[in-house]
């Protein structure tokens, strides 16, 4: 990390914040794709609430009294909730690695991270959809309201800009200025990517559920906004607008073979690393949220989702190690999450055997 980044990117707000969430819906159809019916509520890749709460939770621990009943207060906390709602599990929630998510671990610090515990990890991840900011702050005051026997660990909000769909994908401006989404698959093809299947090797429990990666990511904008326009495109390996660097349109795939040595497309620009093999992209679904708090501090709220961290999030992360782009960012916060499959059946695997 480079000075000028720390002293830009660290400078005056780390204060625990106040941060944004992910797009979400309460809507549960049956996948066409899987043929699974049950799929978790957030599962959904239409378009997402406009603006979003991620409220991180930490609950009782295993063995508690009243542990059951703090996790079934849990279950119906968004039962009510009018908009679009969901949760996801952490780590620590598990009583035993037997019922657990086996991929599911505390999410570590990557090379560049500077994670703070006020603003990463916990028991569970409540995500709030809503049309505006301010009545999503009433709504989260309500849910929260009936949490008696849960603390809030950290929370953030965040909202999406010229949020529109393109060939089956729900796109979004991001605070860098460039078209998010388009490296998504189209439509319900996201469950090929996100869901647990069957024959999987995950607890029965979990089958319709998806690990959730949840990176606060701040954004050195100023010294972003910088450079010329052609080169963050460089630095981004696509148009603002999400053409191709070679002319490719943005709905279509890029050949990088037909630029061994990144003329075109520079080796270390962001897409080219994220997904450097245009037949096979990186199996995990992306929705994140931008956000900015009064301190004058913005960023994005990275989400994405996958059957299998290792071979999703993971992969990606670890070849974006050195990209262009990474003296503009710093990973302050967010955890590894599993959102569970419709219904209550979790509570059950949460619960020690009697
Ligand atoms: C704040 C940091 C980030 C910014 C500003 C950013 C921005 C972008 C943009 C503009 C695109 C091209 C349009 C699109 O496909 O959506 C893109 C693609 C992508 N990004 Fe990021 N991204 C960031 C962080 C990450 C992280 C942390 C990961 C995963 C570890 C990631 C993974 C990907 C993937 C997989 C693609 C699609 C590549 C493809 O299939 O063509 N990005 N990103």
């Amino acid at each position: 990390m480079t000075v000028n980044r720390r002293s830009v990117l660290l400078g005056g707000c780390l204060a625990a914040g106040l941060a944004g969430g992910v797009g979400l819906a309460t809507r549960l159809s049956s996948s066409t794709e899987t043929g699974l019916t049950e799929r978790g509520q957030l599962l959904d890749w239409g378009a997402p609430a406009p603006h979003q709460a991620l409220i991180a939770l930490d609950g009782l621990s295993p063995g508690h009294p009243v542990r059951e009943e703090a996790l079934r207060q849990l279950a119906s906390a968004l039962r009510y909730y009018p908009a679009q709602g969901g949760l996801a599990l952490g780590h620590s929630i598990f009583p035993s690695p037997a019922t657990r998510p086996r991929g599911l671990t505390l999410m570590p610090a990557f090379p560049g991270d500077v994670l703070e515990s006020t603003q990463t990890h916990g028991d569970a991840l409540l995500q709030l959809g809503g049309a505006k900011a301010g009545t999503l702050q009433a709504s989260v005051a309500q849910v929260l309201a009936g949490l008696s026997h849960w603390k809030v660990r950290w929370q953030i909000q965040g909202f999406r800009t010229d949020q529109r769909e393109t060939a089956g994908r729900a796109l979004a401006r991001n605070p860098f200025h460039f078209t998010e989404g388009l490296g998504n698959p189209p439509g319900t093809q996201g469950d090929l990517r996100a869901l647990v299947r069957d024959g999987h090797g995950e607890p029965a429990w979990a089958v319709g559920g998806s690990y959730q990666v949840v990176r606060t990511i701040r954004l050195a904008t100023t010294l972003w906004d910088r450079d010329t326009q052609e080169e963050q495109e460089r630095i981004m390996g696509r148009r603002r607008n999400g053409q191709w660097l070679d002319g490719t349109p943005a709905t279509a795939r890029a050949d990088f073979s037909a630029d061994p040595h990144g003329r075109t497309t520079p080796l270390d620009a962001h897409v080219r690393r994220a997904a450097p093999d245009p037949l096979n992209p990186p199996p995990l679904v992306r929705r994140s949220y931008n956000y900015e708090h009064a301190q004058g501090e913005s960023g994005l709220i990275f989400t994405c989702f996958q059957s299998d961290l290792a071979t999703g999030f993971e992969a990606v992360q670890k070849r974006l190690e050195g990209e262009a782009m990474s003296k503009y960012l710093l990973t302050v916060g967010g955890g590894y999450f599993f959102v569970p499959p419709a219904g209550e059946g979790w509570v059950d695997a949460l619960l020690e055997p009697r």
